[in-house]
């Protein structure tokens, strides 16, 4: 079934909001006019860099179903939707949002927003079924047809190779506990560059360390609202802290080993890079004190993912705060684990913490979040759009890093369609509107951030929300599957053909 969007449809929601009753014409984003622009704190147009990719992402498991299609093997998520009790309102992704057989169409709502390029993951079980051995045919098609499509409509893939889908095979042999796990993975990616480098210069290797090790293998407990919440996430595990720091190492190991393998099997122009879930400290008080005491916290949270891969150390502290229970690992491990890589993407949604310069070591102070503290709608999610400035700043700043792309930014919400056909989603407008202006801040300053990914094209699974949480900029509806773009597009689609805050 085509859902036959066009150009049209986003002028209808842009201007439906014009007409509307509750906003005045002006607010219509068919009237913006260069003298409504915002403007950046110089007072100039706040335009981003020339050539800035302006893009959407996506997942496999969040959106494809079509999970026993074409030789697909099961994942862990799989196994973990299908447990009661796991996903809120039972909800699975079987069927998702159907992009399997659906993906012409998305890429067509992709090319009427005018988004340049795509990062979308692919599924590790359809190209090896039980992760190792032989590939399969039909899935390494579907991802060929879904490159040419993007191609085709002039959209630059990124595609992620392991946005936490791990085939349930080697999750039976062990998972991310054992040593195999990032071996596997790196064939894996080796195999996808050779396979692909000829339609995709970029790959990212893994989304989100923290997400998939951390609250995957021991899960987290938060007190939000006055009530207790449990963070968890496939395999659901609760590993003690030796087997949880050994998963960290074996993460962050099957990176440098897919680093490797990539640039040994793909065409000489294949770049690749991470794509992780930076924790940042932002400075409460702008002073250079604060900003240093950020620097150093920032460093420190991130001591078993990005500090180790771009350091090719482990930091001190983190190796005495972990004691008896430090990961086992040689000095090989490092130099592979901190294999050169083109770029690093970076997920942004919050500060991890607002902090303060101390006297004690080891230099700040953390902030608590005050109880008031705004958030949006995921109890996650609390409010900070300034973290889209220092995330990108401190990249720079503590490791140099040339090439930055935000992989990941966006808010969920509680997108409802009104009678007639429209979603007004206010809240997703102000956070990206916030958000681009301090990316924009960094790239003025010459923080060399390449391009901005928005989370999500469209509504789909989140993970153990299941269906209740949409982040999409495409409502869809999900029982039949049409997909109607919300407010926040017709906005992102302004800011594209501006290149800059609207
Ligand atoms: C990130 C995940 C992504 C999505 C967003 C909301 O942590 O990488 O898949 O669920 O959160």
């Amino acid at each position: 079934m085509s859902t036959n969007l066009t150009k049209r449809d986003f002028a209808k929601v842009a201007g439906a909001a014009a007409l509307g009753m509750t906003a005045p014409p002006s607010a219509g984003l068919a009237q913006t006019s260069p003298e409504s622009q915002p403007k950046s704190v110089q007072g100039a147009a706040a335009t981003f860099p020339e050539g800035f990719s302006w893009g959407v992402a996506t997942s496999a498991f969040q959106i494809e179903g079509a999970v026993k299609e074409d030789g697909r093997g099961a994942s862990i998520w799989d196994s973990y939707a299908h447990t009661p009790g796991k996903i809120r309102n039972g909800d699975n992704a079987d069927v998702a949002i159907d992009h399997y057989h659906r993906y012409k169409d998305d890429v067509r709502l992709m090319q009427d927003m005018g988004v340049k390029a795509y990062r979308f993951s692919i599924a590790w079980p359809r190209i090896f079924p039980n992760g190792i051995g032989q590939p399969n045919a039909k899935g390494l098609d579907f991802y060929r047809r879904l490159l040419d499509a993007l191609l085709e409509a002039g959209i630059e893939p990124f595609p992620t190779l392991y946005h936490w889908d791990l085939p349930q095979a080697l999750q039976d042999k062990g998972g991310w506990q054992s040593r195999d796990t990032a071996k596997a993975f790196a064939d894996y990616a080796g195999y996808m560059a050779g396979a692909f480098s000829d339609r995709t210069k970029h790959f990212f290797t893994i989304n989100e360390f923290f997400s998939f090790v951390d609250i995957g293998h021991r899960g987290a407990e938060a007190t939000v609202d006055g009530r207790k919440i449990r963070l968890e996430l496939a395999p659901g595990l609760r590993l003690s802290n030796a087997k949880l720091n050994q998963v960290r190492h074996n993460a962050v190991l099957a990176q440098g080993l897919a680093v490797q393998a990539i640039r040994a099997n793909g065409i000489a122009a294949t770049r690749c890079g991470p794509a992780d879930n930076l924790s940042t400290a932002v400075p409460a008080i702008e002073t250079p004190e604060n900003i240093k005491a950020a620097e150093i916290a920032t460093r420190e949270m991130n001591a078993g993912y990005l500090t180790v891969i771009l350091e090719g150390k482990y930091t001190d502290a983190y190796l005495t705060a972990a004691g008896k229970d430090a990961p086992k690992f040689t000095e090989d491990d490092l130099k592979i684990i901190s294999s050169p890589v083109d770029f690093i993407g970076i997920n942004v949604y919050r500060p991890a913490a607002y902090v303060v310069a101390s006297e004690r070591a080891p230099g700040f102070r953390p902030i608590p979040f005050n109880k008031s503290h705004p958030r949006m709608l995921s109890l996650w999610h609390l409010l900070g759009p300034e973290v889209m400035y220092w995330a990108p700043r401190q990249m720079q700043s503590l490791w140099k890093t040339k090439e930055i792309y935000i992989t990941e930014n966006g808010c969920g919400a509680s997108d409802e369609m009104s009678a007639n056909g429209i979603v007004d989603d206010s809240d997703r407008i102000m956070f990206l509107r916030n958000h681009l202006a301090h990316l924009h801040r960094a790239t003025a300053e010459g923080v060399p951030v390449k391009g901005y990914f928005h989370w999500s094209l469209m509504d789909n699974f989140e993970w153990s929300d299941g269906f209740s949480n949409r982040f999409g900029l495409v409502y869809v509806d999900y029982r039949t599957q049409k997909r109607t773009p919300k407010l926040s597009a017709a906005y992102f689609r302004e800011a594209i053909a501006k290149n800059a805050v609207v």
